[in-house]
């Protein structure tokens, strides 16, 4: 992929499957990474995981002291920084019964965290020959789902925080795009399923056309694309990385019309 080899990417949220597998995509073309994240344990484990090149920062992106330092360590460590990725998130959601401090907190991961990582990286970004960020929205952001307000509501947020981001930092140079990854095996699929992803993979069949849960390393090869010299002309977009669950309205990936006949 060209335009990553030799440039700085940090990872909000890269301690678990999907944010470690964005990280390691980053770092298998050549870019040095920062893994940010508040899970120290699992976040040090996928750093050492890659080696040279990848640090672990522990980072709380809803604390603005936490960003600075890892932003400075990011300059300190391998000389500014080229791309950020909003990925981590909080799943918080109580439907109906969520309180005041419970949206706060939502919103405060999901989109404050993501614009004042942003802000504080607009210093080192700004003028950068191919500066990225890449959000994660969720397909979650367009359908309503049983249970669900916060994290649904908030990554409709992001998706549309995309797009303002994306009119104001183009004068910077700096591109902005967001992913919607589908169902992927991530730490809660492998925690709600002790593991078993081809139980996974046959509940999502009738709602992913590709009838599988994506994988976490699909997910980072779409997010490196979009800070690859690949996706020049790409800002404002958001980008499904979900096996077609987005092509689908209420009909399955299964047929309808024979059940009139049953
Ligand atoms: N899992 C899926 O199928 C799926 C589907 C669509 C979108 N997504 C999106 O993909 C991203 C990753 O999802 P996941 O399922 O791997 O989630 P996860 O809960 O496994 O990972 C989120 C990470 O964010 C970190 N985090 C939480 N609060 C933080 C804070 N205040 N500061 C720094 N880090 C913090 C957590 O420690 C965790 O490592 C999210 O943005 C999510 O919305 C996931």
């Amino acid at each position: 992929m060209d335009g990553i080899h030799g440039k700085v990417a940090i990872v909000t949220g890269a301690s678990t499957l999907i944010g470690a597998a964005v990280a390691a995509a980053f770092h298998r073309y050549g870019a040095k990474v920062i893994l940010a994240d508040i899970d120290e344990a699992r976040g040090r484990e996928a750093a050492s995981a890659l080696g040279e090149g990848a640090t672990f920062v522990r980072t709380d992106i809803t604390k603005d002291e936490e960003i600075q330092s890892c932003v400075q360590r990011a300059i300190e460590l391998y000389g500014g920084v080229d791309f950020l990725v909003n990925l981590a998130c909080s799943y918080i959601d109580d439907g109906i019964q969520a309180s005041r401090s419970d949206w706060h907190a939502s919103y405060d991961v999901n989109v404050v965290g993501a614009v004042m990582m942003t802000k504080a990286c607009l210093p080192q970004m700004a003028g950068r020959e191919g500066a990225a960020i890449v959000n994660f929205s969720s397909i979650s952001a367009r359908v309503a789902q049983t249970g669900r307000w916060l994290y649904p509501v908030t990554k409709a947020a992001v998706a549309q925080l995309t797009r303002n981001m994306a009119m104001d930092l183009a004068p910077e140079g700096i591109r902005v795009n967001s992913v919607s990854p589908g169902w992927t095996w991530s730490r809660v699929m492998d925690e709600l399923t002790q593991g078993d992803r081809a139980k996974t993979d046959r509940v999502a069949a009738p709602f992913h056309l590709l009838r599988r849960t994506g994988d976490p390393e699909e997910v980072g090869e779409a997010v490196v694309f979009l800070c690859s010299r690949h996706a020049s002309f790409i800002t404002g977009a958001d980008l499904p990385v979900d096996g077609g669950y987005s092509a689908m309205g209420p009909e399955q990936a299964e047929a309808a019309i024979p059940r009139l006949c049953e």
